[in-house]
């Protein structure tokens, strides 16, 4: 079986998973969720992975299902689904309820899991680097720090991406900084330093934005957190995004300014090659 998912309590088929409209996921997007990337039948950074679910879900008040239970809910659906290299959706919403915002009316959280071949960019995407382009669109209104289900801002950013014949969006805060990509943290190399915005400008702690600065530190390459602006990225030497299933993706434009030869950077691809190893050396 090649996608799978778990509910209320077995794997089945993702064709026979079957959600309440009720489900306060459904209707409100009121629902925290991870995506975890699965190597041979183990999930890579499980552990920071879920500590960000429970903080995602006591920022919003949702009492989740224990810990114990999620991660054996995890293990049995990857265990069934059987792909060398899997994606791990975990998602828990507040549940069914009479229709109603207060979440008091919501009944007992619903768990999903759904397991899937990971579908990584093609290899050229990473040999040859993507373009992005700014937006005026954010994540704010609720706390970005929380992973919730509420995605309207990066389904909006993905489709002017795209309508712009890029392949990812950057979001820019009230007043112009760049924060994050519409599903990635964002990084720019100028002058042999790493940048990426500090956490309180308005973004998703990336899991794989975590590893990068760690193996840019224990590599000796020199990397800051601080405030960004799209003229930085328009004239960076390099930049890339992160994120769980791609890991780390060359950025060689930004809106209409092609970053240093228009080829993937020696930096970018040094850290690229150090978060493989750790993802390979993980399985
Ligand atoms: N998205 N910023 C946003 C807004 C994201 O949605 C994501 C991940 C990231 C990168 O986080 P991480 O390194 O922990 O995957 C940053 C996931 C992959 C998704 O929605 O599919």
């Amino acid at each position: 079986m090649s996608r799978v998912v778990w509910i209320d309590g077995a794997v089945v088929p993702a064709a026979e998973a079957k959600v309440s409209v009720l489900d306060r996921g459904f209707l409100y997007g009121d629902s925290v969720y991870e995506v975890v990337r699965a190597i041979d039948g183990k999930p890579f950074h499980l552990g920071p992975h879920l500590d960000r679910l429970e903080r995602s879900a006591t920022a919003i008040g949702l009492v989740l299902p224990p810990r114990a239970a999620i991660e054996a809910a995890i293990a049995e659906t990857v265990s069934v689904a059987a792909e060398p290299d899997a994606y791990v959706r975990v998602v828990v919403t507040r549940g069914a309820g009479q229709i109603g915002l207060r979440p008091s009316l919501a009944g007992a959280p619903t768990l999903v899991i759904l397991v899937q071949p990971s579908q990584p960019p093609p290899p050229e995407l990473y040999r040859d680097g993507v373009a992005v382009v700014v937006v005026q669109l954010s994540r704010a209104g609720v706390d970005p720090r929380v992973k919730s289900g509420n995605y309207l801002p990066s389904v909006l950013g993905a489709a002017e991406a795209e309508r712009r014949g890029a392949y990812e969006c950057l979001f820019t805060d009230g007043v112009g900084r760049l924060t994050e990509g519409g599903s990635s943290n964002l990084f720019l190399v100028k002058g042999g330093m790493v940048s990426t915005p500090p956490e309180h400008a308005g973004l998703l702690p990336g899991i794989t934005r975590a590893a990068v600065l760690r193996l840019c530190s224990a590599a000796g390459i020199p990397v800051e957190e601080r405030p960004l602006w799209p003229i930085d990225a328009r004239s960076a030497d390099e930049a890339f995004l992160t994120s769980s299933i791609r890991g780390v993706l060359p950025i060689v434009r930004v809106d209409d300014s092609v970053l240093g030869n228009g080829r993937p950077g020696s930096v970018t691809t040094k850290i690229m090659s150090r978060y493989e190893e750790e993802m390979r050396s993980h399985a």
